[in-house]
C-alpha cells in the first residue's frame, strides 16, 4: 500500500506565528528522502495553511507524486490547471470545520462535480473524489469518470466500540471492492494512525492511504524521521 503525506499542518504551525518557519515545502522534500510515495496538500480557499507559494513550489521540487486536494470551485481547479500536480483530489469545504468532516456529496453536485473533473482531464490530471464508502457514491463518481475515489475513513477511526469499529470497517472493505470491480483505483484517508492503520493492510483493493496529522504529531515528539519510517513499516503489505 502506497502512503503519502499530508503536510498541512507544517503550514499551519508556520502561520500560526506569520513567519517563514517551519516550512511545509522544506518537510515534504525531506519526507520523500524518507521514503514516503508522495505528498499531499489543500489548498483551502481560505488560505488557512498552504498557500500558493507552497503549491507552485512542491510542483516544482516534488519528484514523488503530487496530491493537491482542492474544493470542485473555479479559483481553485484554474490554479490546478496551472500547476498540474500529479492527481487532483475534489473535497467538500466548508469555512467553519476544523477539517475536512465528511465525502463530497457526488449524487447531489453531479453537474458541478462533472465538469471539474472534465477541466482537470483537459490538463491531463488524474483526479480522485473523497466520498463516504457509500455505493451509490461510488457508482456516482465511476458515471463522472473519476480515476479514483478516496474514501473518507473518518467515522471508521472514530469509532469507539469495537462493534463500531467493525461495521466501520466493513463499510470500508466492501466499497473498495466495489470500487475497485468498477475499474477505479483507491486512496483512503482521514483520521487514520499507527494503530488503526494496521487493519487496513488486509484490504487489498486500497492502493493508497493519506495521511497527516498523527504523523506530523509524531513527528513532534520523535524527529520526523522516525514517525515517517515507522509509518512507511506499517503501511507495507
Ligand atoms: N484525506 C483528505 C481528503 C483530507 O482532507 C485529509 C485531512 O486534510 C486527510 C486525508 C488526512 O487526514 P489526517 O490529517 O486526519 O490524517
Amino acid at each position: 500500500m502506497r502512503f503519502c503525506i499530508n503536510v498541512d499542518h507544517i503550514a499551519t504551525l508556520r502561520n500560526a506565528r506569520g513567519e517563514t518557519q517551519p516550512d511545509p515545502v522544506t518537510f515534504a522534500l525531506m519526507a520523500e528522502q524518507f521514503g514516503v510515495d508522495g505528498i499531499v496538500v489543500h489548498l483551502r480557499e481560505d488560505r488557512r495553511h498552504i498557500n500558493e507559494r507552497d503549491v507552485r513550489l512542491l510542483r516544482e521540487l516534488v519528484t514523488t507524486k503530487l496530491d493537491l486536494e482542492m474544493a470542485p470551485v473555479d479559483e481553485i481547479i484554474q490554479i490546478a490547471c496551472d500547476v498540474c500536480p500529479e492527481l487532483a483530489t475534489l473535497v467538500p469545504e466548508k469555512r467553519q470545520e476544523l477539517t475536512t468532516e465528511g465525502g463530497i456529496n457526488v449524487i447531489d453536485n453531479i453537474n458541478q462535480i462533472r465538469s471539474a473533473v472534465e477541466r482537470l482531464h483537459e490538463a491531463e490530471i488524474s483526479v480522485s473524489i473523497f466520498i463516504e464508502p457509500d455505493i451509490n457514491q461510488i457508482d456516482a463518481a465511476a458515471e463522472i469518470n473519476a480515476d479514483f475515489i478516496e474514501i473518507h475513513t473518518g467515522h471508521y477511526a472514530n469509532a469507539a466500540s469495537e462493534e463500531d469499529i467493525f461495521e466501520e470497517l466493513e463499510k470500508v472493505r466492501l466499497a473498495a471492492k466495489h470500487a475497485k470491480k468498477l475499474g477505479l483505483g483507491v486512496n483512503a484517508g482521514h483520521g487514520l494512525n499507527y494503530i488503526n492503520i494496521k487493519e487496513f493492510l488486509a484490504i487489498e483493493e486500497i492502493d493508497e492511504v493519506s495521511i497527516g496529522h498523527a504523523v506530523l504529531a509524531r513527528a513532534i515528539y520523535v524527529g520526523a524521521e522516525q514517525a515517517i519510517k515507522e509509518m512507511i513499516a506499517l503501511t507495507k503489505r
